[in-house]
């Protein structure tokens, strides 16, 4: 008996040497230690031992089954570091290797210069208010002294939903909303997209506009003109100059057309304001008191200047953007450019 546990030992330990693989290991166990297990079997026969040997020959057996068990394990182990360092090399990270960047997003060059309008207006005390983009044609129009078949609203065609309701052409709308609403003296902007009847390079059938109105007593045109110089210097540069020039609005009383230095050339003459030196940029003027009346204001104790700019221009002109509609086509690689 003792021999022939002998044998199975040797031959364990020399079967085990020859095992590469977990699976291999396995099946060893089974072949040994299982229930019909060489060793098992040999415990079975126990009973046919002397009494005096089966101590001997159980320490012997245990022996063995304990030193397969303990070097199962080992080999168990010693194939599990394998694999793992394996599977380590295979996901391994490169700490070398160059990150990759995100990307960071721009404000639209729209955006831009709203901030920066609104912000330098704002630190001049004025309110932003906003209005509708479908509008009633009263306040685009009538309230604002531009009766239904007044020439004026040819410049001004603009889509309509019905015959009294129509895109806003201006947000000069926002001036009789405000003037309806608030108590004077007050002092607002109006940024907002406004629609016209027009495409090509320099006209969009949606454009952006900024409104400006201020109503208080005793206005003057000079109040209009050191907030326009102002507003216009911050916008542009601090060597900026503004001049008016006699124009026509109706719900502007006289009115003036606004010139600014070109921002491209600082005035010396250039291919962008046709060697001139200026760019036509604002409307503005003293409000009408006739438009005053109309919204409700009392026109012997209150006077206002009013004046409105395209957004977009101003745009076009800080950024050197040629065509009106690339800032609404969403293309990536232009945007990218204005950053
Ligand atoms: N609403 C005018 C336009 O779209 C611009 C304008 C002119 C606004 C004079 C004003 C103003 O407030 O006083 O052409």
């Amino acid at each position: 008996m003792e021999q022939k546990l002998i044998e199975i030992r040797d031959n364990a330990r020399e079967e085990l040497c020859g095992i590469k693989e977990k699976e291999g290991l396995a099946s060893f166990k089974v072949k040994y230690l299982g229930k019909q297990g060489l060793l098992t079997s040999v415990l079975r026969g126990m009973r046919d031992i002397s009494p005096e040997d089966r101590p001997k020959i159980g320490m012997l057996v245990n022996e063995i089954r304990d030193e397969i068990e303990s070097k199962i394990n080992l080999k168990e182990k010693e194939f599990d570091n394998v694999e793992l360092l394996k599977e380590l090399e295979n996901t391994a990270i490169d700490i070398t290797e160059p990150g990759k960047a995100h990307e960071k997003g721009g404000l639209h060059p729209l955006s831009q210069v709203y901030d920066l309008l609104i912000d330098s207006c704002v630190n001049m005390g004025f309110k932003v208010v906003d209005g509708p983009e479908v509008e009633l044609d009263y306040y685009n129009f009538e309230a604002l002294n531009i009766p239904k078949n007044h020439p004026s609203r040819d410049m001004q065609d603009t889509f309509f939903v019905s015959e009294n309701i129509l895109l806003r052409s201006q947000t000069s709308s926002v001036q009789a909303r405000s003037m309806q609403t608030m108590k004077p003296p007050f002092k607002i902007i109006s940024p907002g997209r406004v629609y016209r009847n027009d495409s090509d390079a320099t006209h969009s059938p949606v454009f952006h506009q900024m409104e400006g109105l201020v109503i208080d007593e005793n206005i003057s045109m000079a109040d209009l003109k050191s907030m326009l110089t102002i507003l216009m210097r911050k916008t542009f540069g601090e060597a900026t100059q503004i001049r008016f020039r006699p124009s026509f609005f109706p719900f502007t009383e006289p009115s003036v057309e606004v010139d600014v230095t070109c921002p491209n050339c600082k005035g010396e003459g250039c291919r962008i304001c046709k060697g001139t030196g200026f760019m036509e940029l604002l409307g503005a003027g003293i409000v009408n008191p006739k438009v005053l009346e109309i919204n409700g204001i009392d026109s012997k104790k209150y006077r206002g200047f009013a004046f409105g700019f395209g957004v977009d221009r101003v745009a076009m002109v800080k950024n050197e953007i040629g065509d009106i509609r690339s800032m609404f086509r969403n293309d990536i690689r232009f945007l990218k450019q204005m950053k």
